[in-house]
C-alpha cells in the first residue's frame, strides 16, 4: 500500500487555516478588512481576554445577501475577484476568498448580516467549520461577526498563543494600523469592556494619528505630499529631532494597505541622511498611492508583503517626498541648557567641564537660566493650538514646496543608485570581513616562525603579573601617561617593558556598568524636574507598563500617561537628558522581543544599554586628567573587558617593538 494519504477536508482546512489565522490579531485584521471592503464608514471592534475567548466586529457596510452567506464560508469563494486577470489589479484589501473559511474552521463563529436590498437579515452559526444554524434575523444593515474560543479544536495552535495581554497588544497594534490607513472609517475599539480607541472617521489623517498616538506625537510631525512617476506619497514624517532608536514607529501603507515595505524604509533612511543622526529613525505615517497593477499583493496569505513591478519609482517618490518635507519643515532647534531642562546630569560631563574651566583658570560659570531662541522665533504657541491649526487645514497650512530632483541632491547623485550600490558594498564588505577573519585565523594558527613581523598581543590575563599600582602622571613613576591616539586610545607606558593601550569608551562603559550593578535602581536614579512623555506603539507601550518594575530596578520610574503614552519621572543620573527617552525606547523594544527571558538577563541587557549610552565615546574630546583618571581605574580595579566582552586594555611589549624595528631578532 502506498504511503501518501489524501487528507480529509476537515484536516486540510485546519492546515490551510493556519496560514491565515495565526492569532487573534490576524482574525481581527481579516474581519475589519472585510468591513472596509464592504464600504463601511463605521466599524466597532470588541475583544475580551486578548481576543482568545471573544472577538466581535460590527460594521455598517453592504451586508451579505442570504444566498451568499453559505458561499462566504467556502474556501476560495470571494466577491472580489472573478477571473485570473483581476489578480493583476487588486483594489480591495481581501481577494483570496479564504479568511472567513479559515476563521470559522478554528472557532465558534456567529454571523449576523443584512444586505440593503433585503427585507430580513440572516443569522448563521458555524462550529469548527460545521454549519449549525442558518435562520432569519432582525438586524440593521451591515454585518456583525462574533468569534469565540479561537483554536478550541486545535490544541497544538492554542499552545502557541501568548498571554492574553500579549495577544491583546497585538490586536491593538493591528487596529492602530487600520485606523491610520483608513482615516475615513470611524473605528471604535473596546478592549475588556473599556474604550481603547475611537477615531473620528473624518478622512483626515492627522486626526487619526492624534487618536492613535496622541497629541504630542501628532505635533512633532511634518506633512509629506509629493507625486512623481505615477506614485503619490502622502502623510507625515517626524521632525528630525524626534527621531527614534528603532523603526517601530514607521508606518507605510500601499494603496491604504498596511505593509512591511523595505523599499520605502530604505528611501526614508536615504532621505534623512544629513538631517537625522546615524542610527536613529524618523517616525512616519505614509500612504503610497500607485497603480494597482504596479504592485502585487498576492505574495503571502497574510498580505503583509508586496512586490513591486518596478521598485525604483516607489523608492524615488518616497525619497523626494520625505527629503522635500524635511527641507520645508526645517526649523532651528531651540537650544536649552541642562540646568533648566535636564536635572539628570552626566557626572562625567560635569567633571569634563570643571577640568576645562580649571585649565582656563576661571571660576565655573553658572548655567544660563533662559533657553536660547533662534533668530526671529516668536514665543512658542501651546502645542494644542498648533495641532488644531493643522487639523483645520491639514495640508494647506504647511504645503511642502516641490523640489526638483537635482536641487535636492547637492552632488546630483542618484539616491536609488547609491542605495543599491551601498547594499552591494555592504555585502562585499561582509564577505571581505569573513575572508579576513578566516585568513587571520589561519595565520594565527600558522605563526611559529620568529622572522615574521607579527605583533603579538597577549591576552590581558597574562599582562598584569604585578600588583596594580596607582597611576601618577609623572615621569619618575612606573606608570607614565603618554597621551591619546585617535581620540580613542589612552597610551600609558607601564614599567620599562610595556605600553598599555586603553580604549577609553570601553573602560568608561565598564566602570559605569559595575556601578549600576552595584547600586541598583534607586541608588543612581534621579528625579526629573521636567518629566518626559514618550509615545510608543501599542505593543511597546504594554510591555513598558508590564515591565515597570524591571525598568524601576534600572533606575527609570515610568507610568502610563494614557493609551500608548508613558511618562518618565526618574532616570539614571549617568544619562544625559537627550538620551533618556531613546534609552527607554530601546529597552522597551528589547523587552517586547525578549519576553521569555529571565529577569536577570533582562537587567544585564539594560545595564549594558545604559552604560554604553552614558560612556564617553571614541572621538569625543577628553582632557588629560580625565584620561589619567580612567587609566588609573582600569589598573586599580583590574578592568579587563567592557560589558560586551571587548578588551579594555591591550599590552604592547617593548620586546615586540624592538623586534619590529630590528633591534633584536
Ligand atoms: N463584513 C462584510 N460585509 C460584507 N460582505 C462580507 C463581509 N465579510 C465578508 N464578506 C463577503 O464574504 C466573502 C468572503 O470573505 P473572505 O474574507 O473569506 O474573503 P475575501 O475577503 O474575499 O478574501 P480574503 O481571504 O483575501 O480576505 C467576501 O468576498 C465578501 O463578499
Ligand atoms: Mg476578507
Amino acid at each position: 500500500m502506498g504511503r501518501i494519504n489524501i487528507l480529509d477536508k476537515h484536516t486540510a482546512e485546519l492546515i490551510a487555516a493556519g496560514e491565515v489565522v495565526e492569532r487573534p490579531s490576524s482574525v481581527i485584521k481579516e474581519l475589519v478588512e472585510n468591513s472596509i471592503d464592504a464600504g463601511a464608514t463605521a466599524v466597532t471592534v470588541e475583544i475580551k481576554n486578548g481576543g482568545v475567548t471573544f472577538m466581535r466586529v460590527s460594521d455598517n457596510g453592504s451586508g451579505i445577501l442570504r444566498e451568499d452567506v453559505r458561499p462566504a464560508f467556502i474556501r476560495h469563494a470571494t466577491s472580489k475577484v472573478k477571473a485570473e486577470e483581476d489578480l493583476d489589479c487588486i483594489a480591495t484589501l481581501g481577494f483570496r476568498g479564504e479568511a472567513l473559511c479559515s476563521v470559522s474552521s478554528v472557532s465558534h463563529l456567529e454571523l449576523l448580516t443584512k444586505a440593503r436590498e433585503e427585507e430580513i437579515g440572516t443569522r448563521c452559526l458555524i462550529d469548527g467549520g460545521e454549519e449549525r444554524l442558518l435562520e432569519d434575523a432582525g438586524c440593521p444593515i451591515g454585518t456583525t461577526i462574533i468569534v469565540r474560543d479561537l483554536f478550541y479544536n486545535v490544541p497544538a495552535r492554542m499552545k502557541f498563543l501568548k498571554t492574553d495581554l500579549s495577544e491583546g497588544n497585538a490586536v491593538s497594534n493591528v487596529i492602530d494600523k487600520i485606523a491610520l490607513s483608513h482615516p475615513e472609517v470611524a473605528i471604535t475599539y473596546i478592549k475588556d469592556s473599556k474604550l481603547a480607541l475611537k477615531t473620528a472617521g473624518d478622512g483626515k489623517l492627522l486626526s487619526a494619528i492624534y487618536a492613535v498616538y496622541g497629541r504630542e506625537f501628532a505635533n512633532g510631525l511634518i506633512p509629506v505630499s509629493y507625486e512623481m512617476g505615477g506614485v503619490k506619497v502622502e502623510g507625515y514624517v517626524s521632525r528630525p529631532e524626534n527621531a527614534r532608536s528603532n523603526r517601530n514607529m514607521q508606518n507605510f501603507f500601499i494603496n491604504h494597505r498596511y505593509v512591511i515595505c523595505k523599499t520605502a524604509m530604505a528611501a526614508i533612511s536615504e532621505a534623512c541622511k544629513g538631517s537625522v543622526m546615524i542610527g536613529k529613525f524618523p517616525s512616519c505615517v505614509i500612504n503610497i498611492d500607485m497603480s494597482f497593477s504596479a504592485v502585487d499583493v498576492n505574495v503571502h496569505p497574510t498580505k503583509l508583503e508586496v512586490r513591486f513591478l518596478n521598485e525604483r519609482p516607489v523608492f524615488d517618490a518616497v525619497y523626494h517626498a520625505v527629503k522635500s518635507a524635511l527641507l520645508n519643515g526645517e526649523k532651528r532647534i531651540e537650544a536649552s541648557f541642562p540646568s533648566r531642562k535636564a536635572p539628570a546630569v552626566n557626572p562625567f560631563e560635569l567633571y569634563k567641564k570643571a577640568s576645562r574651566e580649571k585649565e582656563e583658570n576661571k571660576a565655573p560659570a553658572s548655567f544660563p537660566q533662559a533657553s536660547v531662541k533662534t533668530a526671529g522665533s516668536s514665543e512658542k504657541k501651546p502645542a494644542s493650538d498648533e495641532l488644531f491649526a493643522m487639523l483645520d487645514h491639514p495640508v494647506a497650512v504647511k504645503k511642502p514646496t516641490v523640489i526638483n530632483r537635482t536641487s535636492v541632491l547637492s552632488d546630483s547623485a542618484d539616491p536609488f543608485e547609491l542605495y543599491s550600490k551601498q547594499a552591494q558594498k555592504n555585502e562585499e564588505k561582509k564577505q571581505r570581513a569573513i575572508d579576513i577573519a578566516k585568513a587571520d585565523k589561519a595565520a594565527r594558527e600558522a605563526v611559529t616562525a620568529p622572522t615574521e613581523t607579527v605583533l603579538e598581543i597577549p591576552q590581558s590575563d597574562e599582562t598584569s603579573p604585578q600588583e596594580p599600582k596607582p597611576l601618577i602622571a609623572t615621569d619618575d613613576n612606573d606608570y607614565r601617561y603618554i597621551g591619546e591616539a585617535f581620540k580613542t586610545y589612552i597610551i600609558i607606558e607601564k614599567n620599562p617593558r610595556e605600553l598599555m593601550l586603553i580604549d577609553k569608551h570601553a573602560a568608561h562603559e565598564r566602570i559605569i556598568y559595575e556601578k549600576l550593578k552595584r547600586d541598583k535602581g534607586s541608588g543612581y536614579s534621579q528625579l526629573l524636574l521636567e518629566p518626559i512623555t514618550l509615545t510608543l506603539n501599542k505593543i511597546d507601550y504594554d510591555n513598558a507598563i508590564l515591565n515597570k518594575d524591571v525598568l524601576m530596578e534600572a533606575g527609570f520610574d515610568i507610568d502610563s500617561f494614557g493609551s500608548g503614552m508613558i511618562i518618565i519621572r526618574s532616570a539614571p543620573q549617568y544619562l544625559s537628558f537627550d538620551d533618556i527617552a531613546l534609552s527607554v525606547e530601546e529597552m522597551v523594544g528589547y523587552l517586547s522581543q525578549n519576553k521569555k527571558e529571565i529577569r536577570s538577563e533582562k537587567m544585564e541587557w539594560i545595564y549594558h544599554n545604559i552604560s554604553c549610552r552614558a560612556a564617553i565615546k571614541g572621538g569625543d574630546f577628553s582632557t588629560d586628567e580625565e584620561l589619567i583618571e580612567l587609566a588609573k581605574k582600569v589598573e586599580d580595579e583590574d578592568i579587563r573587558h567592557c560589558p560586551h566582552g571587548r578588551p579594555v586594555c591591550v599590552i604592547l611589549k617593548k620586546r615586540e617593538l624592538e623586534k619590529l624595528f630590528g633591534r633584536i631578532v
